[in-house]
């Protein structure tokens, strides 16, 4: 039986040690295999710089599918990574690499609480053409290897109730339990959308989803 705190050591020897495709610990997902998860390093000089570009744009073109919106730069998305995801045992992200080692997306675990063995699915984004079902596969693979090596027993996803991506998650094997209406305050250039329950629940709602697998998935 896997133990949390050992989730908790793979999850910081990853980031530190995974990230390059030739020495690096990637995750293989698809049978036959179709993509690489590579988890982003943050330290020193192993934070590649075309990532960092990548994370920048693709976050701009998804700008409305998140709940803080603002204009990404790469200044911002190299700060996010180095002192916000690097440092944090509650976070990993991962690059999506295709088998010819072409960077299409990527997909990260957040909230991990290692007590309650618990986490969610954050930041999953495509950003360039992939076969479809690609996306599927690889966020079903981080979720196994999630359970499988992380210990974690309960998995879940936020997503704007205006996103297309709840059918996306429903066909990964997510399941609604529950939506909190979101009212929008501004702070300076910045859109945050913001959980409150007394908010008109016929605008846009935060919808809460479990993963529950079945075999389709
Ligand atoms: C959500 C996203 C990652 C899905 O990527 P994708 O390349 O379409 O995913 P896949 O091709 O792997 O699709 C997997 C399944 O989901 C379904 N699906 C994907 N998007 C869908 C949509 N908008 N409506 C209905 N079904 C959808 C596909 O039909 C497919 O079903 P199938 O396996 O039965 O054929 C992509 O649309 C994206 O990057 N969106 C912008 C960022 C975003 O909103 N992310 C979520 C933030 S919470």
């Amino acid at each position: 039986m896997m133990l949390a705190h050992s989730g908790r050591g793979l999850l910081l020897s990853l980031k530190l040690t995974g990230g390059d495709r030739r020495a690096g610990l990637c995750i293989l997902a698809g049978s036959p295999p179709s993509c690489v998860l590579r988890p982003v390093v943050t330290t020193g000089t192993a934070l590649a710089a075309a990532d960092v570009e990548r994370l920048t744009e693709w976050r701009n073109r998804y700008r409305s599918a998140f709940l803080t919106e603002f204009t990404a730069t790469n200044e911002r998305t190299e700060r996010w990574l180095r002192e916000t995801v690097g440092p944090s045992d509650q976070r990993i992200l991962f690059m999506l690499d295709d088998l010819e080692g072409r960077t299409f997306g990527y997909m990260g675990l957040a909230q991990i609480n290692w007590d309650t063995h618990s986490g969610e699915a954050d930041a999953v984004v495509r950003g360039l053409e992939a076969p479809p079902g690609t996306m599927r596969v690889a966020l079903r693979t981080m979720l196994l290897w999630a359970e499988s090596q992380l210990g974690l027993t309960t998995l879940r996803v936020r997503v704007r109730s205006d996103n297309p991506a709840v059918a996306f998650y429903r066909r990964v094997g997510f399941v609604e339990s529950h939506q909190i209406p979101l009212r929008q305050q501004r702070q300076g250039t910045e859109l945050h959308w913001i959980e409150d329950a007394s908010a008109d629940s016929g605008v846009v709602g935060l919808v809460y989803m479990n993963w529950q697998p079945n075999s389709e998935c």
